[in-house]
């Protein structure tokens, strides 16, 4: 049996050949020639060879330019000596650059924990853990031409060879240190070479180079600690006017750690800091993935067409998914008006849409339906495709599709086969047109920047529109009363409540507004009103609105009243104001400036505008005119404002009262008119 196993491992297959060929031999003879061949392979594979020197190894002395004698190696290849094994390995960062190609990315620097196996760091990983150390310490001021020097104070471990390779490769020097030398020559080496960085491995180290710096060796001015280290070491560096840094601190992020901070403008007050870390992003991605896959699972096929501005989360995490995928990103040109062109050169395979684009696309291909007979073929198309869409097919290659459709989805370049909206409603009507007529993957999702990107999404093979889809696979969704606006959770509706890992940390800066965001169970309240269908599925039915309590406990919806009042000639702007202490509303009202004078002249006021303005008459007419509109409109009278005042300034972008979607920016209203609204109900309280 062994020396069969022998056999098979000298490769030689034979064996059963002879088998066959001697069986007519007695059973006695064909073991003894089988033992003796055995016996005679095995010592042939196993005899020990002599290894000889590869020529005469008499050394010849040659004579050297200039007439001295002296000996070189007979292993002389050319008359050159050598300088180099490989061509491409010229340098000691090249060899670990040929290391890493030739190992193609094999195991490179191995350790243990006692009584544990080796593990191994591949090629890769150490080139980009050096490229990171390397990066941190450009970062803090070492350079090639200047601090080049790099102590490297530390027993053998892969962190040694990494920091090593880290000065390489930058063009830094690396400066060995070791314990035998004693910290009277550690400090003179510090010296002579001026360095100012020591990369150490343990404490023990960090406080021999401390004890350094009061003597030679000041110019030390950052260590680095592969292991972990107490405060009382950082608090003496630091009276020592050292820095002492982790080695951590040079690598990159945990998902833990904060990636980005996304300003968003609000409604009210100055721009808040939404704060998000790489897990919020990445698990935000994972959902996408995760949704996307079922039917539509991307790969380093896909293209992916960047045009959103990535300053919003949206695109951010749609690049993620390209990314992670090993696809590809292609930018426009930085011209929305060349988009169509973009589209048409990239041939992008995902393409992330908004409602408003999405309106002009709609737009567009009924504009081309120009005749009667055209507009009758496109809706009997477009039909077709629906009920096919309903029943889950999702295709570009129908009849109609050949006949009608193949423009618009030539126009996107012919190959997208996943689109996704988000970022604001998206007309049902436009949603269903366009997922039959481009007959790809057409998600729509929900979310907002504090939950990351999303938090539900339209699940694949559900092409209705009119929702928003079920919870994304990283977090949960509750709704919450909103009372005053008569939304219960007992019936399946109200504010949207989000939680889960793709939730933000909250805003930079800002506790105030990160608890109104995130309530102590971790939370994050939306402000939309969300209602569930009874499959799961989440529609978005409101905005929670601004609402308050007056002094005697009723609820207010200033933004309903100031529509009612809106509708008054007279009045071209205007702001309703309350709060819990006051027992009743007031406003600051512009007046129009157009109609004002037409308006007043019929009431028996003239002058100018601004004479109108300051015309107590003109105000108590416009005041009574509002009321009418209110009881008209069946407001109930403690939702009637008592007092007015007129103002002639326009609430605008410019002077900060409106947001740059024209919606008032009520906390910013309230305190420019803070003097008016004291004036007010002062007068009313006599
Ligand atoms: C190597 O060196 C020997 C002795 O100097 C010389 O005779 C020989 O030509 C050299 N070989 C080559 C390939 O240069
Ligand atoms: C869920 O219900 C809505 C509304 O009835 C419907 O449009 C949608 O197709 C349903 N989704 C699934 C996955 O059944
Ligand atoms: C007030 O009415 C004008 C048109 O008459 C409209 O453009 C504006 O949006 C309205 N404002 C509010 C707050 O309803």
């Amino acid at each position: 049996m062994q020396a069969q196993e022998v056999l098979r491992q000298l490769r030689m297959p034979e064996l059963d050949d002879v088998r066959q060929y001697v069986r007519g031999f007695p059973t006695n003879a064909l073991m003894g020639m089988g033992a003796f061949a055995a016996i005679t392979t095995y010592w042939f594979a196993t005899r020990p060879k002599a290894l000889k020197p590869p020529c005469d190894l008499t050394q010849q002395s040659i004579e050297m330019p200039g007439g001295e004698r002296a000996r070189r190696s007979v292993l002389n290849d050319s008359s050159e000596l050598m300088t180099h094994y490989y061509s491409d390995a010229l340098t000691m960062y090249e060899v670990f650059q040929r290391g890493l190609r030739v190992s193609n990315n094999g195991p490179c620097l191995g350790s243990r924990k006692p009584n544990q196996p080796y593990e191994w760091e591949t090629y890769g990983e150490v080139a980009s853990r050096a490229e990171n150390i390397g990066s941190a310490l450009l970062h803090r001021g070492h350079s090639h031409t200047g601090d080049k020097y790099i102590g490297i104070f530390s027993q053998n471990r892969p962190e040694w060879t990494i920091s090593e390779l880290a000065c390489y490769t930058y063009s830094l020097v690396a400066v060995p240190l070791y314990d035998t030398l004693g910290t009277e020559a550690i400090s003179y080496i510090i010296d002579k070479a001026s360095i100012s960085t020591v990369i150490c491995d343990v404490p023990e180290k960090v406080r021999m180079i401390l004890d350094c710096v009061s003597g030679q060796g000041r110019s030390v001015k950052t260590i680095v600690v592969m292991e972990a280290i107490d405060d009382d070491l950082v608090t003496r560096g630091k009276e020592s006017g050292i820095e002492i840094l982790k080695l951590k601190e040079f690598e990159p992020p945990k998902p833990e750690d904060l990636a980005i901070i996304c300003f968003t403008s609000g409604t009210t007050g100055n721009p808040k800091g939404a704060m998000l870390t790489h897990g919020n992003v990445i698990s935000n991605t994972a959902a996408f993935i995760r949704v996307t896959q079922v039917h539509c699972m991307l790969n380093l096929h896909d293209i992916h067409v960047s045009y959103l501005p990535l300053a919003h989360m949206f695109e951010r995490v749609v690049q993620g998914v390209i990314l992670i995928h090993g696809a590809r990103i292609g930018y426009f040109q930085g011209d929305i008006r060349l988009l169509m062109d973009d589209l048409k050169t990239l041939q992008p395979t995902v393409f992330p849409v908004v409602p408003r684009l999405l309106n002009r696309m709609f737009d567009k291909v009924f504009g081309q339906a120009n005749t009667p007979l055209k507009r009758w073929l496109l809706d009997f198309a477009f039909r077709r495709k629906e009920s096919e869409l309903k029943s889950g097919v999702v295709r570009k290659d129908s009849m109609w599709d050949k006949l009608i459709f193949k423009k618009v989805q030539a126009s996107l370049g012919g190959r997208v086969r996943l689109m996704i909206t988000g970022a604001a409603p998206v007309s049902p009507t436009i949603l269903t047109f366009l997922r039959a007529a481009l007959g790809c993957q057409f998600y729509e999702g929900y979310g907002q920047t504090e939950c990351t990107a999303g938090c539900s999404m339209s699940m694949p093979g559900d092409w209705s529109a009119g929702h928003v889809g079920p919870p994304l696979p990283c977090n949960y969704i509750k709704l919450v009363d909103v009372a005053e606006m008569n939304y219960l959770a007992a019936n399946g509706e109200g504010e949207v409540c989000v939680k889960g890992p793709n939730v933000f940390l909250g805003y930079l800066e800002d506790p105030e507004k990160t608890a109104e965001a995130i309530d102590a169970d971790g939370w994050l309240h939306t402000g939309d009103v969300g209602k569930w269908l009874p499959n799961g599925s989440l529609k978005i039915i409101d905005r929670k609105k601004h609402i308050f309590k007056l002094a005697q406990g009723e609820y207010i919806a200033p933004e309903k009243i100031e529509t009612v009042y809106n509708r008054s000639d007279p009045v071209a702007q205007i702001f309703v104001h309350g709060d819990s202490l006051q027992a009743c509303l007031v406003g600051i009202v512009v007046p129009d400036p157009d109609f004002l004078p037409i308006w007043a002249k019929k009431k028996g006021l003239e002058g100018s505008y601004s004479e109108l303005c300051s015309n107590q008459d003109v105000k108590k007419a416009i005041l009574e005119d509002i009321l009418n509109l209110g009881k008209e409109a069946g407001l109930k009278s403690f939702e009637q404002v008592r007092d007015i005042a007129l103002h002639q300034e326009m609430f605008s972008v410019q002077n900060g009262l409106l947001t740059p979607t024209l919606k008032a920016k009520r906390a910013e209203l309230q305190s420019r008119f803070r003097d008016q609204i004291n004036a007010l109900y002062a007068k009313i309280k006599i």
